[in-house]
């Protein structure tokens, strides 16, 4: 069957954007489609052979970031708390571990957002839905619900400011091994866990002097001076994906380059539906969310239609059922994938599948079903002997109030409402995130 870029359109379509001026739309999908690509085709290559070596269990997995990024939180300090959060994160898997960690940031272009509903009621008003900054806007009134094109611009140029510094940061310096003391954030310092963070970092300071001693530095070894952050989101505005899809001049395949990893969500993946349709022509590596709704040969055909080669490091299956679920959905699902003999990077998102209303009216996620579900991830897969890849987090490296619970900073149904910062669903703070890594780090050990 060919495949082009634009070949998705002749397929059903979820989850879109009624756009009113269709012209304006083409004008602005045209323009995008000259403008430079975030990624080069061979840092997605270099990202598949690094998932390859976590679908071996030889590394670790760690993809996080906000829900959905806004153009009201712009600015560097956000981005800068990230990037230190999954450094920091890094250091503890790694330590741990003895492993690689390979960081994708849920960054530079996480925007679009899925619906479970078309509308959003309130107070007896009705209005279409929130969709992302790049659709639309998220304040209550018709008219900021209005899908605007000129809004693909805006979030392309956020994409690559932020990608920018990511680079810089990962080049620059700030990723330093003599510098992971100053990865802990001020908020933390004080804590328990930041405390414990610093325990740590004396740990990584004398190996670090035991090296230079050795005559090993960051001078001389880069490696100990730089990192990669690779970047992701879920594609799914194919009108922006498809601008950004170019052909590799040195392998002459397309590629995706508004990210170096793309994943589907889990309302966009019918088999003969649009989205399935764009993937199996990128070469990038790509995610797929499995949620409590997949049937065992409807994931074997998933499969097959997205990695026909079964190719290792190319498909990443993000398994979110929900921490009362898992147990139940999860193992036939594993099994029949390894009866088959698919290559597959297994990662758990144990955010999505636990989404709850609290008594005051914030859409929050507890942090004990979150631990309770990723423990119980990576139990399922030392049964059944095969690799739990890593880790899927909706987080910020910011002091917010909007998961309950956790041992480090115990969030409470009345403190939501303190720092409740997301434009869309609640987001681990630092806090949080450090204690779920702590928490993985002593599982990783086991
Ligand atoms: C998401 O990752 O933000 C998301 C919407 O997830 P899912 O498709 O799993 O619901
Ligand atoms: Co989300």
């Amino acid at each position: 069957m060919s495949w082009s870029p634009n070949s998705w359109r002749d397929f059903p379509i979820k989850q879109q954007p009624q756009y009113q001026d269709l012209a304006l739309l083409k004008r602005v999908e045209e323009e995008l489609s000259k403008y430079p690509p975030l990624i080069f085709a061979g840092e997605a290559r270099n990202l598949k052979q690094d998932l390859a070596k976590v679908g071996k269990g030889e590394a670790f997995l760690l993809q996080g970031g906000d829900c959905a990024e806004s153009f009201a939180a712009f600015q560097a300090s956000n981005i800068k708390n990230l990037f230190k959060l999954m450094l920091q994160m890094n250091m503890i898997l790694m330590y741990s571990s003895g492993k690689q960690v390979v960081k994708v940031g849920r960054v530079a272009g996480q925007f679009a957002k899925p619906r479970s509903s078309d509308f959003e009621e309130k107070d007896g008003v009705k209005l279409p839905s929130y969709r992302g900054d790049i659709i639309n806007d998220v304040a209550f009134t018709s008219d900021a619900r209005i899908p605007d094109p000129l809004k693909l611009i805006k979030a392309y140029n956020q994409s690559v400011a932020t990608m920018n510094l990511l680079r810089a940061f990962s080049r620059g310096g700030m990723a330093d091994l003599n510098e992971v003391h100053r990865w802990n954030l001020d908020f933390i310092k004080d804590f328990p866990l930041g405390k414990k963070y610093d325990e740590l970092s004396e740990k990584i300071d004398r190996a670090m002097k035991f090296m230079a001693a050795c005559g090993i530095d960051s001078q001389n070894a880069p490696q100990l001076h730089q990192t990669t952050v690779y970047t992701s989101h879920e594609a799914l505005l194919l009108n922006y994906e498809e601008a950004l899809t170019r052909k590799d001049s040195i392998s002459g395949d397309w590629y995706d380059c508004s990210a170096h990893m793309l994943w589907i969500g889990d309302r966009t993946r019918e088999l003969d539906g649009a989205h399935i349709e764009y993937f199996r022509g990128i070469k990038n590596p790509i995610g797929c969310k499995v949620g409590p709704s997949m049937k065992e040969d409807e994931l074997i055909r998933l499969i097959d239609a997205l990695n026909p080669e079964n190719e290792e490091g190319r498909l990443n299956l993000i398994v979110r059922m929900g921490a009362d679920k898992v147990e139940e959905n999860f193992p036939p699902l594993l099994k029949k994938v390894k009866e088959e003999g698919k290559n597959i990077v297994w990662s758990c998102d144990p955010m999505h599948g636990n989404i709850e209303k609290s008594s005051t009216g914030f859409k929050t996620r507890d942090f004990e079903n979150i631990l309770r579900e990723v423990k119980q991830f990576f139990r399922i897969h030392e049964n059944e002997g095969t690799v739990a890849g890593g880790i899927h987090l909706e987080m910020t490296g910011e002091d917010v109030t909007e998961c309950t619970g956790s041992q480090s900073c115990a969030i409470t149904v009345e403190d939501l409402a303190s720092r409740y910062h997301t434009q869309c669903d609640p987001r681990l703070n630092a806090n949080q995130a450090l204690e779920l890594a702590f928490m993985i780090s002593d599982t990783l050990k086991g």
